[in-house]
């Protein structure tokens, strides 16, 4: 254990974390943001916590670049891990990624969405029932995760019986942006984006040769690309739908794991919503700043450029710790406390600038019928014993959720 917050900050590695790090990563953020807000990592990499540097970060694409070809090189050598996330539209800069991105948004609209609401009631209802049967449940398993990769599934028009495989392959290709990864990891990763395009490719032929209606699904939308012509290469098609379908997943899953654990720790607050339902839009919001699923961001400094009173040269490699700066204090009046009625809220949980979210509105959604359906129907829900964490640093969510219904 480190004897004070100096020491903490002085002795953080990105790629030597510890298990108390894991289970709670908030204190050494604390440090960090007091201590060492632009902080040197041995690796060459900078580690940013304050909210307003992430905020200056996030907003200007001409000085921090999201092109990661130079950062993964060396991490993923001649891969199809390497070719995937490099071809994924969130780690591009413009002009690549302005296309892509236009694209995707038509289908993700405000109306797109809210069509969407009343078939993702049934689902979630559909669920209760299932987990009423049962009583003891996991959270995650049985509920958390189920919901996102229907959503998704429908989102680009995978049949039913197809959807199975999706969950372990995103897990297994975002598990790869881990700051640090095994043998083991790299090869899962490489393997799933190997099955994923497979699949997609024969998914993609089906559409091309019986497209769906623009308006709702994102496959056809990709394949017939802009009214002026404009196209998506092959390659671009196939790394964006895989890209488009785990974004939505361990995200998604882990708002909604992250938020009923987090009412569960917090009595007063859970009661509190049940009381007042029409509190669940702030309490979503609440629950991305408190846990925000995903913690870490990255970008590249282009030109010389000075954050915090430290010039970082061009070719600096950055995280952005979402995490950190959505407890900064200077943004959020007493930060570490779950208040679901927080308002104002401007937590940055999906990020900020021409790169922010484009699922925003349908987490928000699915977090929002998710949670407010299953505590209407089972407020006294309680855990089983301690949740069992995720192990991961970007990504923060469980992988089991034991509860008993009541
Ligand atoms: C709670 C759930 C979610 C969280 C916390 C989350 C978080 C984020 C964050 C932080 C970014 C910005 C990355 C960056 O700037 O470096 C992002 C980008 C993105 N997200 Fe989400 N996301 C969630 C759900 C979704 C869903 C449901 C979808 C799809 C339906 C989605 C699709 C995307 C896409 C396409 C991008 C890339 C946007 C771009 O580069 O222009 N996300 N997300």
């Amino acid at each position: 254990m480190y004897s004070d917050a100096h020491e903490l900050a002085a002795g953080f590695d990105l790629e030597k974390l510890t298990p108390e790090f894991y289970a709670n990563p908030y204190p050494t953020y604390r440090a960090l943001r007091e201590n060492a807000p632009v902080k040197r990592l041995p690796n060459g990499s900078h580690f940013l916590t304050r909210y307003d540097d992430l905020v200056s970060a996030y907003k200007s694409t001409r000085v921090f670049s999201s092109d990661k070809k130079k950062e993964f090189a060396p991490k993923y050598g001649d891969s199809l891990l390497y070719e995937h996330h490099t071809t994924s539209l969130v780690f591009n800069d413009p002009p690549a990624h302005t296309r892509v991105r236009r694209l995707i948004m038509g289908a993700l609209s405000p109306r797109a969405i809210a069509g969407m609401e009343p078939d993702l009631v049934k689902l979630v209802d559909r669920l209760l029932d299932t987990m009423a049967e049962k009583r003891d449940v996991d959270l995650i398993d049985d509920f958390a995760a189920a919901i996102p990769i229907e959503v998704i599934g429908n989102l680009l028009d995978v049949p039913h019986d197809e959807r199975e495989p999706l969950r372990d392959w995103s897990l297994a290709i975002l598990g790869a942006l881990e700051p640090v990864i095994s043998a083991e990891a790299f090869a899962r990763g490489n393997r799933a984006v190997k099955d994923f395009l497979a699949y997609l490719e024969i998914l993609v032929a089906r559409r091309r040769a019986k497209p769906g209606n623009p308006d709702r699904d994102v496959l056809t939308r990709l394949i017939q690309g802009e009214d002026n012509g404009e196209r998506l290469t092959e390659k671009e098609l196939l790394h964006n739908c895989i890209f488009l379908l785990n974004a939505g997943h361990e995200t998604t899953t882990n708002l909604i794991g992250n938020g009923l654990v987090a009412l569960s720790n917090h009595p007063a607050e859970k009661r509190r919503l049940i009381d007042d339902p029409v509190l669940i839009k702030t309490a979503i919001e609440e629950m991305l700043r408190f846990e925000s699923s995903n913690q870490l961001g990255n970008r590249m400094a282009v030109e010389p450029v000075e954050l915090g009173g430290i010039t970082l040269p061009a070719g600096t490699p950055l995280t952005l710790c979402i995490g950190a700066a959505n407890r900064d204090p200077k943004q959020f009046p007493d930060p570490e406390r779950l208040d679901i009625g927080r308002t104002p809220n401007r937590h940055l949980a999906f990020g900020t600038g021409a790169h922010q979210c484009a699922g925003m509105a349908l987490a928000r959604l699915e977090g929002a019928i998710a949670i407010s359906r299953l505590l209407a129907r089972f407020p006294d829900y309680a855990l089983g014993g301690e949740p069992v964490r995720g192990g991961r640093v970007r990504f923060r969510g469980f992988l089991q959720v034991l509860c008993r219904l009541g």
